[in-house]
């Protein structure tokens, strides 16, 4: 049975983070701890499979709402992205882009399903090269986790179950569904390679067409998709065997990945994570991105996240943990990366976490990796406040203290 995260700090003994949290974020205000030189190994170049990071600071998928009616990259979001490569990052992850035309999620929302985007798509790229940053597409299937575009066939693993946006379909994905759906992932994993992209990320989480392939909760099929936790794996990992299969062996291929605290109760259980996590590095995946969605406590139509919890850093650490428990390999750590005596902290209890995935700090402010590396005890501006969030759908996705974006 999945637990939620306050309820697996208990059972699991561990320190509260924000017991973890309160010591380093003291050190870095300066406040008890002695000085601190301005290295880290936060900026110290990586090598994850064959993709090579200048640093550990990777922007982590953000919809931005800036791209065409039709999908692609407009000025404005090459702008977006040309100052978050100055800003120090060592790679962008993209929002999430539909990978089927019919899964246009938001008006403004990023596509990758055709061909005839490269040349936009590869715009964007030499612009982030330009200034000395990698860039990676994320993938994603939508699913029933959107409520636009709902006069298309809405995909779903089955019948009857609202998503988080209150949509629900009348009919099952058939095998034929499935199929496409995988291939258009693959085939767009390349479109990806040709404009240019650095790597792929696949979107496996906060309840996408993947990840409720995963969960019990949306996934009640009778077929081999479903029912146990190796055929709720098999969606998941067709697609990373048919990206594999499409961008080559050497192609670093991401994926975001559930932990515990995607729906709470609902959510995957922790058999299957570390099943399925096993599956995917077997299957060629280059490395794991730890993140989280809802949890049914917080649960309400306005998609709350486990961000919610402001008051903890780095808060899917314990995730990491049990993954590295049972599994060697590469993990991103996305989540409430917010001061660098943390993350070192983060990185020195598990050294599978090889780099940081980090949002809402750099929607508040791009040049954040600059400042952090200027000053190792800088404190992130962002205050967790989720209004970036909590408004996006309607606007361009901003920080409300930085209006100038809007
Ligand atoms: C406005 C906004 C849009 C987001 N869009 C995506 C997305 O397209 N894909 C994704 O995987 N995560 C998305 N996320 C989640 C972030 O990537 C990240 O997992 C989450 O915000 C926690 O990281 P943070 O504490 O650094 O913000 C989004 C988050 C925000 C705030």
């Amino acid at each position: 049975m999945a637990i939620n995260r306050r309820e697996f700090i208990k059972y699991a003994g561990l320190a509260a983070a924000s017991t973890i949290v309160a010591g380093c974020a003291g050190a870095a205000a300066g406040s008890t701890a002695p000085a601190r030189s301005n290295s880290s190994p936060i900026f110290e170049p990586v090598k994850i499979g064959n993709l090579e990071l200048k640093n550990r600071m990777i922007k982590s998928a953000s919809q931005e709402l800036r791209s065409d009616t039709n999908g692609n990259p407009t000025d404005d979001l090459i702008r977006v992205y040309t100052n978050l490569s100055k800003g120090g990052v060592a790679m962008i992850i993209t929002g999430l882009t539909y990978v089927l035309r019919d899964e246009q999620y938001n008006p403004n929302g990023a596509g990758m399903y055709d061909d005839s985007q490269i040349p936009a798509y590869q715009r964007l790229t030499s612009a982030v090269h330009d200034n000395g940053a990698k860039i990676c597409a994320q993938l994603a299937l939508i699913g029933s986790n959107r409520n636009y575009n709902l006069d298309k066939r809405v995909f779903a693993p089955s019948a009857a179950i609202g998503s988080s946006y209150g949509t629900q379909v009348q009919k099952e994905m058939t095998k034929d569904e499935i199929k496409q759906a995988v291939a258009a992932v693959a085939a767009a994993a390349v479109r990806a390679q040709k404009a240019g992209f650095d790597a792929v990320e696949l979107h496996l989480a906060h309840e996408y067409l993947a990840c409720q392939f995963l969960m019990p909760y949306f996934n009640r099929r009778k077929d081999e998709y479903g029912g146990s936790r190796e055929n709720r794996a098999r969606f998941a990992f067709e697609i990373v065997e048919a990206v594999r299969a499409a961008v080559g062996p050497d192609f670093p291929v991401l994926a975001k990945f559930a932990s515990t605290h995607e729906r709470g109760e609902q959510g995957c259980l922790r058999d299957d994570i570390d099943y399925t996590a096993k599956g995917l590095a077997e299957r060629g995946l280059t490395a794991l991105d730890i993140s989280g969605g809802n949890e049914v406590e917080d649960f309400n139509p306005s998609h709350r996240w486990i961000s919610d919890y402001t008051e903890d850093m780095c808060y899917f650490a314990h995730d990491a943990r049990f993954i590295s428990m049972s599994l060697n390999f590469p993990l991103i750590l996305t989540g409430g990366s917010r001061d660098i005596g943390v993350m070192e902290k983060a990185m020195q209890s598990n050294d599978q976490i090889v780099a940081f995935g980090i949002a809402r700090p750099l929607i508040n402010d791009p040049s954040l990796p600059n400042k952090w590396m200027a000053d190792v005890t800088y404190k992130a501006e962002c205050i967790s406040c989720n209004w970036c969030r909590d408004n996006y759908g309607g606007q361009k996705t901003h920080c409300q203290f930085r209006p100038e974006e809007a």
